[in-house]
């Protein structure tokens, strides 16, 4: 990706007027830079994040599409990190929700402040960011930092986030289309952080080419096995769980308190919100597997997986 400068607003201001721009199917402008479709909102600390955040080798970066688990993995690392700092029934997490816990670069630390002294924040950090691979900061790249990916059934991730977005009401520039002029939309590759299929790509390559570096998960995967996956983690983290503590059920406590159940019932879950932006509510909705049936038809599916076949072709990849 072209290195921008981000210390001059009007240059930055003039380079976006030059950026192909187009409004989301939930109403949210998007800019085109580097091939990716970012909001508009996020292009700046974008920039910022790429030209000012220095990674360290302890960091851990979670990466996502929106609407893949996120909020799920940002609990679960946090916990396996801290396992040692909070007993679980004193968990942050009973009190925070995970994103307060957990910052991402492009939303809350760049948004908030263009170059923020993060030196402080003991190690292991960790950071998430919705960023494709090929935009990460270079320093994530060239630093023995770990990155965790995760990703979702397309089909789910778009009917999750038309939900989520329907929650949140900020930003819009216009109101949100029908759920097929949606779904057209991100078979094009347009929405937020789209096209779907090369953000996937970009972290399943980068798993393939170093998978010491770049751990893959699938939320369906952890739906299924969540024992096996948190211990993948844990280990990937550089923090496996000893006999003991296996013994001792740490991993299901974790796994526990991490759940959608336990998390979506908490109070701090289900009332407030972030910045005054998210509800934090929205993070929880059904935290299923298939959901996708309820809401699109099987014409619709099938387009997808052609899609996701001819995209994913040769790469090893399936959804
Ligand atoms: P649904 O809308 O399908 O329910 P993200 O965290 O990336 O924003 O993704 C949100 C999706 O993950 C939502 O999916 C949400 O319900 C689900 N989710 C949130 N926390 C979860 C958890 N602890 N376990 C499983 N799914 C969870």
């Amino acid at each position: 990706c072209a290195e921008v400068d981000d210390s001059s607003k009007d240059e930055f201001q003039e380079l976006l007027r030059t950026l192909e721009q187009r409004v989301n199917w939930d109403g949210l402008p998007l800019v085109k830079y580097c091939g990716c479709w970012l909001l508009v909102m996020l292009f700046r600390p974008i920039i910022a994040a790429q030209n000012h955040f220095k990674a360290k080798d302890t960091d851990i970066i979670l990466t996502t599409m929106p609407k893949s688990g996120t909020t799920w993995l940002k609990a679960l690392t946090f916990s396996i990190a801290n396992r040692n700092v909070f007993p679980i029934d004193q968990s942050p997490l009973l009190t925070s929700n995970p994103h307060m816990l957990v910052p991402f670069l492009e939303l809350n630390i760049y948004k908030e402040q263009d170059n923020p002294d993060l030196e402080t924040i003991p190690s292991p950090r960790i950071f998430s960011t919705h960023m494709h691979f090929k935009m990460l900061p270079d320093s994530i790249r060239e630093t023995d930092c770990r990155i965790i990916y995760i990703c979702r059934n397309p089909l789910d991730q778009l009917v999750s986030h038309i939900h989520f977005s329907s929650q949140n009401n900020f930003g819009k520039d216009a109101d949100p289309v029908a759920i097929d002029e949606a779904f057209d939309m991100f078979c094009q590759g347009i929405n937020s952080f789209g096209p779907f299929w090369d953000h996937v790509l970009g972290y399943w390559n980068a798993h393939l080419e170093n998978p010491g570096k770049v751990l893959f998960l699938k939320y369906e995967d952890l739906k299924e096995d969540i024992t096996s996956q948190v211990k993948k983690i844990a280990e990937f983290m550089g923090f496996p769980f000893s006999l003991e503590e296996e013994e001792q059920g740490m991993i299901d406590q974790i796994s526990g308190l991490c759940s959608f159940e336990s998390l979506s019932n908490l109070t701090v879950n289900k009332r407030g919100d972030i910045n005054g932006i998210l509800k934090n509510s929205s993070f929880f909705r059904k935290g299923q597997v298939g959901d996708w049936t309820n809401y699109l038809t099987p014409a619709m599916a099938e387009r997808i997986k052609k899609l996701m076949d001819s995209k994913f072709e040769g790469s090893g990849l399936m959804f």
